[in-house]
């Protein structure tokens, strides 16, 4: 099958694009040259703020099956910057919902837990969303274009995306190793309830839903285990065995830009249910991560 993934350089797209390489024909779609391991994929520069540029690549490709993973995700940068944010998650998403309906080809638009406001996570999939702060209302907006644009597409939802593949992009779960493996302290907001996912797991369900299922509407395919950001950190540290200090903090102490969502994280029984690849606890989901780090270590 023709596969087409947008975010290809990102956390999720990246996971996805290296393993659909030699099991489809596939297509990376990223902002500027690709960035992942060499492999049997093609490859497109394009701008999801600018329609054209998304569609012509997924009209040449001919594509079948699109996973949109694509976003602007900096959720402080969003904030300074709402056309930025509205022109690429919404005007993105609707753009390849839009040119998925004319190539009649199945669409996963990947979305978030931000979509909720934090008051009582983790959520189930008929959870009310109450977006705050741009990035989260532009995801939101993301999902209605592509469930209205493209009818019969799903919306996959995911939460605090972390892989410890050579060249992922550096996130908390990546910093705490690097941080503590310095003897430098780590600071973790003790009151964020998240649902950690490890990319790879992430992608699996994400393709699977895809490509084997018609699946229609929200689907929530984040990490099995909700936690509070002190207690990921913990848990990382304990299995890397450092033993430096992790520093707990409240939110509200913090300047931040953009509102985080405290009691966030997703329920994912649902997921578990339809998808042969499970959300996988925490335990699990990091000891893969830490065998990628051991080979990204040794290459
Ligand atoms: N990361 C998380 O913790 C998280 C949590 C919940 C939901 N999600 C959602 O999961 C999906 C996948 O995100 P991710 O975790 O893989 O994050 P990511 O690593 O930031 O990937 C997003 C990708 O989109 C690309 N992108 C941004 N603006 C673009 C533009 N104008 N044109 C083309 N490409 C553009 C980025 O390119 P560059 O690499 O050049 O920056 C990046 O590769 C997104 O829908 C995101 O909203 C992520």
């Amino acid at each position: 099958m023709k596969v087409a993934v947008t975010g290809a350089n990102g956390l999720l797209g990246g996971a996805a694009v290296l393993l659909l390489a030699g099991r489809h024909e596939v297509i990376g779609l990223g902002r500027g040259p690709c960035r992942l391991p060499a492999g049997s994929y093609s490859w497109a520069d394009v701008d999801l703020g600018d329609g054209r540029s998304v569609e012509g690549a997924l009209r040449d490709f001919r594509a079948e099956a699109v996973l949109h993973a694509g976003a602007m995700t900096d959720v402080d940068f969003c904030e300074r910057e709402p056309e930025t944010a509205w022109r690429v998650n919404v005007g993105g998403t609707a753009e390849v919902a839009r040119t998925c309906r004319a190539l009649q080809a199945r669409l996963v638009a990947v979305s978030t837990d931000y979509v909720f406001d934090g008051a009582a996570g983790p959520y189930g999939e008929d959870d009310v969303p109450n977006p705050r702060g741009v990035y989260a209302r532009s995801k939101r907006c993301g999902e209605d274009a592509a469930m209205l644009l493209a009818p019969g597409c799903a919306v996959a939802r995911t939460a605090v995306v972390y892989s410890g593949r050579a060249g992922a992009k550096s996130t908390f779960a990546t910093q705490i190793v690097e941080k503590l493996g310095r003897g430098e302290p780590v600071k973790a907001f003790r009151d964020q309830i998240v649902s950690p996912t490890l990319a790879e797991n992430g992608a699996a369900m994400v393709l699977e839903l895809l490509l084997e299922t018609d699946y229609q509407g929200v689907l929530h395919t984040a990490g099995a285990s909700a936690l509070d950001r002190v207690e990921f950190a913990r848990r990382v540290a304990a299995r890397f065995g450092l033993s430096g200090e992790i520093v707990p903090v409240r939110t509200a102490d913090v300047k931040l830009l953009a509102p985080r969502p405290l009691r966030a994280g997703l329920r994912v029984d649902r997921a578990a249910a339809l998808l042969r690849e499970k959300p996988i606890a925490i335990g699990a989901a990091l000891e893969r991560f830490y065998q990628q780090w051991m080979a990204r270590e040794a290459e």
